[in-house]
């Protein structure tokens, strides 16, 4: 049943682009009973255009300005779906209305604009969440409830890997993401290393590797990377993440991720399916599949559930502001280590944010 319209969380969608246009059509309406947007911004007119006639919202709740709806319209909330250089804008200022907000990862396209969201949200004390959607993915969720069933045993290293053939220019979706610094780490690497923290059940301690662009047209920026991380609780973990992949393909979806532990290993690979592998000399290697774990709702949709849980005074979700800040330390301790050839102390720098 539809609840009375006062009763929904007035939400400020900004952004109306290639990933608003998915939370506007497809996510969102999934919780109409508990969200609607009363108002809706982006610089470009077109996506503008298209989403605002979707909504059927009226001329004075459309705005090409951010800081124009902040101004213009009475809101509970927002939603910030545009890319990460204009992600700190948008915090600052919906922080400073009082507004609880759910962003598209990742944080910011710097450490210093990540750090100053993360202050500028504690002071304004609202609540912020930050969408990583693939730790609701249903193959992650059967991965992480073998690890934690400790049929396995203790969890020695995690080797992850994504891997996506844009070789073409503009393959990836957005061109921004061909045209920016640290493509695969800021706008891929972030789900990854936030999946490593999540399948590990711990943060991260150091970080070394190195991010690169062999001279491929496709990129401006790195689109190259390999990483090895320690965690707090002494798991390892290992990363390869590559845009110019002409081989296995482990695109969005379809990661591969293998946890390594005492009694065998837990695998899942491009089909999506887990499983379990158990050796023991003499008998060889026993391979099981392992059913699902059921979701009525996973990925964007999930996370847009437990923000509006959070708000109407739930539990804290997983990805909120101050865990997402562990995520985001070990993206740009990834950038550092490999520009400085050094492996770099990831609590230190999240030590320093909090401080
Ligand atoms: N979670 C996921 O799986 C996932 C997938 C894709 C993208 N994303 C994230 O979503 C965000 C947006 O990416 P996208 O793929 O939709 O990019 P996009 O380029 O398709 O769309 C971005 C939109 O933002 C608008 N915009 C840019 N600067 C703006 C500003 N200052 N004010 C208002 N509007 C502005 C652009 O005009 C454009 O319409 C990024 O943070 C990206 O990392 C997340």
């Amino acid at each position: 049943m539809t609840r009375p319209e006062s009763d929904r969380q007035r939400l400020i969608m900004v952004g109306a682009g290639g990933m608003a246009r998915a939370w506007i059509r497809r996510f969102l309406p999934v919780h109409a009973d508990r969200v609607e947007i009363v108002a809706l911004v982006d610089i470009a007119p077109e996506p503008l255009v298209e989403q605002g006639d979707f909504l059927g919202l009226p001329a004075n709740r459309r705005f090409a300005r951010m800081e124009d709806a902040f101004e213009a319209v009475d809101a509970d909330c927002c939603a910030i779906v545009i890319p990460p250089a204009a992600h700190r804008w948008a915090v600052e200022l919906a922080a400073a209305r009082g507004l609880d907000i759910l962003s598209e990862k990742p944080l910011a396209d710097s450490w210093e604009d990540s750090v100053a969201i993360y202050r500028a949200v504690k002071a304004a004390g609202v609540k912020m969440q930050v969408m990583q959607n693939y730790r609701a993915n249903p193959p992650i969720l059967t991965l992480k409830q073998v690890i934690e069933s400790g049929r396995l045993g203790r969890s020695y290293y995690i080797v992850s890997r994504f891997a996506a053939d844009y070789r073409r220019r503009n393959a990836w979706g957005a061109t921004f993401r061909h045209e920016m610094r640290h493509a695969i780490l800021v706008e891929g690497s972030i789900h990854h290393f936030d999946q490593i923290r999540n399948l590990s059940g711990a943060d991260c301690a150091t970080i070394a590797g190195w991010e690169w662009n062999p001279g491929a047209p496709s990129f401006d920026g790195e689109c190259l990377t390999l990483y090895t991380m320690q965690m707090t609780n002494g798991t390892f973990a290992q990363y390869e993440g590559t845009g110019l992949a002409g081989g296995w393909q482990n695109n969005w979806h379809n990661e591969y991720y293998r946890v390594e532990c005492e009694g065998g290993a837990v695998v899942v690979d491009r089909d999506q399916v887990v499983r379990i592998y158990e050796h023991e000399r003499g008998r060889g290697l026993r391979i099981e599949e392992v059913p699902p774990v059921p979701v009525e709702h996973g990925g964007h949709t999930a996370v847009i559930g437990q923000f509006l849980d959070w708000l109407a005074g739930g539990s804290t979700p997983p990805t909120h502001l101050d865990d997402n800040l562990q995520s985001t330390a070990m993206l740009f301790g990834a950038i550092e280590a490999s520009a400085r050839s050094e492996t770099v102390n990831v609590a230190a720098l999240v030590a320093a944010a909090r401080a």
